[in-house]
């Protein structure tokens, strides 16, 4: 059984195909456009993604034909072997999602073949199940990314109960807007965690809010970062350059811990020991570190996904489709994609 993916919530045009359970191929064209801008323009993502998308199914299929041990040239040929075709609905940039829907839907018209929807955040959990070793049903994932906040109880494929949740910031804008603060370009996560590396991460403390139960917030943080930043370039205009490494590895430091403290407090309470980690900011090597050693410390088991599943693609599409194809969950060709889930 085939399935064809495609991701397009935000500024990456994702493919992938999947065969039998077994991602084939996942292609992802990155939109550079929006560093510029400082965040992503949705109209520049819309138009990137009507640029982006034709030739990134194009080469998935070509990809996915060769691994399959047909003529990769012959996509033609492929796309007849395709039993559906999956699209990510929801939550996402509207303008970005509708060009990855109306692009779903013609093909599984022209196919004639059923559709499936996808929640991007259930996508993201389930790339935990693309690669060896695999954890076992029930699962905590800590789901971090650009806009999501959450700890998610996983029964099953296909259920998923969020048992923890953001109040105000992502993970990622707390990543993100602390770069800003030290001028940093967009995305700033990825720069953090790379200055990151070389600083000291015990050098300046900011403050772990104190929310009840399993919520997070991120507002606080942001605001004393702020705060910091201003006190001290009053006094050294040269600050943030002279001390950048130790700056970043200390918001790091206390973004990771914010998120590990909360799910270790998940992990107590349901008693379950297969913990995973999943989107843009699990490929943050800071949290990879301290979420391995927090299983280790506990004898509990972590999964982390291969960086290239963690920030969106299409193949965490493609995985989610294939357990809703064998449930036979299928959208008819009227259904639209939601910004909001
Ligand atoms: O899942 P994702 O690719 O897109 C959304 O669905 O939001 O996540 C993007 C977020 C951005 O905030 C980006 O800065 C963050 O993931 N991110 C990182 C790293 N790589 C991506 N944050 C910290 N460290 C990284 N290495
Ligand atoms: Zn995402």
């Amino acid at each position: 059984m085939t399935i064809l993916a495609i991701e397009s919530s935000c500024d990456e045009t994702s493919a992938a195909i999947i065969r039998d359970g077994e991602i084939l191929s996942n292609f992802i064209a990155n939109q550079t456009i929006h560093e510029q801008y400082g965040g992503v323009v949705p109209e520049l993502a819309s138009r990137a993604h009507m640029q982006n998308i034709v030739p990134v199914v194009n080469a998935a299929l070509q990809k996915a034909a060769s691994q399959a041990g047909e003529n990769g040239n012959d996509t033609a040929a492929f796309l007849q072997s395709v039993n559906a075709i999956a699209f990510t609905q929801a939550p996402g940039l509207i303008g970005s999602l509708l060009v990855g829907a109306q692009f779903a839907k013609s093909l599984a018209l022209a196919l004639n073949v059923p559709l499936i929807a996808v929640h991007h955040m259930q996508a993201h959990v389930l790339a935990n199940l693309i690669e060896d070793p695999k954890p076992v049903f029930p699962f905590l994932c800590l789901t971090v990314s650009g806009g999501h906040t959450q700890i998610v109880l996983c029964e099953s494929p296909l259920s998923l109960k969020v048992i923890g949740e953001t109040m105000d910031d992502a993970a990622g804008e707390a990543f993100d807007k602390s770069a800003k603060l030290l001028g940093l370009p967009y995305p700033g996560g990825p720069l953090i965690d790379k200055y990151a590396k070389e600083g000291n991460p015990k050098r300046f403390k900011f403050p772990e809010p104190q929310i009840p139960g399993l919520g997070f917030s991120f507002s606080g943080l942001k605001t004393a970062i702020l705060y910091f930043l201003q006190e001290n370039t009053a006094a050294n205009p040269r600050f943030v350059e002279e001390n950048l490494a130790d700056i970043c590895a200390s918001i790091q430091h206390r973004i990771v811990s914010i998120l590990l403290n909360k799910l270790k407090a998940a992990a107590l309470t349901t008693g379950i020991d297969q913990l995973c980690i999943a989107g843009g900011v699990s490929a943050n090597s800071g949290l990879r570190k301290a979420f391995t050693e927090l299983g280790e410390q506990n004898n509990w088991k972590t999964f982390i996904p291969a960086f290239q599943y963690c920030t969106d693609n299409a193949a965490m599409i493609a995985m989610t489709a294939y357990y809703k194809y064998l449930n036979e969950e299928f959208v008819d060709l009227g259904a639209s994609p939601t910004a909001r889930a």
